[in-house]
């Protein structure tokens, strides 16, 4: 496991770790409403597709609470429960789902939520309870995921020393362990040391700021590179692999992934080094044809004319910050996933054939 915890589901309420302060302050952020936890997310307090799929599961267990305390079921007509109950439960799953549109992960975690029938349940309070222990299990699932994408990743790639990794697919963006940096725990694990590049990842800084910060807290050897370093790199230095995460993969294998991937990944073929992505089931989207069909989050500019309270542009200037971009499948030398190692869409649909999205 890694050795902090992204999220904690504490006496109902859940405990962030603030991302947007490490590695300089390790701070929690407590959500006590499904409000906080939209908040959050925006934010980017939790971050990662898996890991904002939890948080959300969590804030749809917060939203449903609130809406149980605020109305005397007891009292009413089943059918006026019943449309009360529908209503509210769509706001909250709307409220959660719109926080942010790239990681298919948010979608999928609150489909889960949304498939418990409150109908099949005695009581309200009966209800709440199973929303609640089923958001627990979801965390739990996923970290089990990661382990087991750790095992198959370290089978494939148990000869690597040396990778590259782009943004930050590790515990803090996950319910615990990480995908491609699980990958790499691993491998150390299994095989020894390995040694891994981080690109910093601008503008947000995932690279520098987050997976900088849990390698060295895991005594994993990690050296920092700006991103217009890795062209340099993959030409001066041996790298054997280059290994990065998630947000969705389509129906025909393209994989979208933090702004930059595409870039790093074309570099890598032109370099003749393989291109890993490590990701669980739960980011592949079948439903969605090409990477071209999704919808890429654009961030506010302000992302890019500085960090913190440092600008360093003129005003005015026109600014593009799209947060996510798109890896075609040619690119992509195979998908590690807890349901093994994937090439190409026709395996991708062949192992996803009995799979509930
Ligand atoms: O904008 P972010 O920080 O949420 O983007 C995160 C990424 O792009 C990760 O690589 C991806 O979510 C995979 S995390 C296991």
């Amino acid at each position: 496991m890694s050795s902090f915890r992204t999220m904690e589901w504490t006496n109902g309420n859940l405990h962030l770790l603030d991302q947007t302060k490490l590695p300089c302050i390790e701070e929690i952020v407590i959500c006590k409403t499904m409000d906080d936890v939209c908040e959050s997310i925006k934010k980017m307090v939790v971050r990662g597709a898996p890991a904002i799929g939890c948080a959300a599961a969590f804030g749809y267990v917060l939203g449903v609470r609130s809406l149980v305390e605020n109305f005397n079921f007891e009292n009413m007509s089943p059918d006026s429960c019943s449309s009360l109950v529908s209503k509210g439960r769509e706001k909250i799953y709307q409220s959660l789902l719109k926080t942010r549109p790239t990681a298919v992960n948010l979608e999928w975690a609150l489909k889960q939520m949304q498939r418990l029938d409150y109908k099949e349940h005695e009581s309200m309070g009966s209800y709440v309870n199973a929303i609640e222990s089923k958001a627990i299990y979801l965390l739990q699932e996923d970290i089990n995921t990661n382990l087991k994408i750790g095992e198959i990743g370290a089978d494939l790639l148990g000869q690597c020393r040396s990778v590259l990794t782009h943004c930050n697919a590790g515990g803090l963006a996950t319910g615990g362990y990480g995908t491609a940096l699980g990958v790499i725990r691993s491998i150390k694990s299994r095989f020894g040391d390995i040694s891994v590049f981080a690109t910093e990842t601008r503008p947000l800084l995932q690279g520098a700021r987050l997976t900088a910060w849990e390698l060295t807290k895991d005594d994993i050897q990690v050296t920092l590179i700006t991103d217009s370093m890795c062209g340099a790199l993959m030409q001066t230095r041996e790298i054997d692999a280059v290994i990065v995460g998630a947000d969705r993969i389509t129906a025909n294998g393209d994989v979208i992934n933090k702004i930059g991937t595409y870039t790093v990944s074309v570099l890598a073929k032109e370099n003749s080094i393989p291109f890993y992505v490590a990701a669980p089931w739960s980011t592949v989207d079948l439903g969605t044809h090409s990477g071209g069909d999704v919808e890429i989050e654009q961030r506010n500019v302000n992302e890019v004319r500085g960090f913190g309270d440092s600008v360093w542009v003129q005003e005015n200037l026109s600014i593009f910050n799209p947060a996510f971009d798109v890896t075609p499948v040619e690119y992509v030398s195979a998908i590690i996933t807890e349901r093994g190692v994937i090439r190409g869409s026709v395996d991708l649909q062949e192992k996803g054939l009995d799979y509930e999205f």
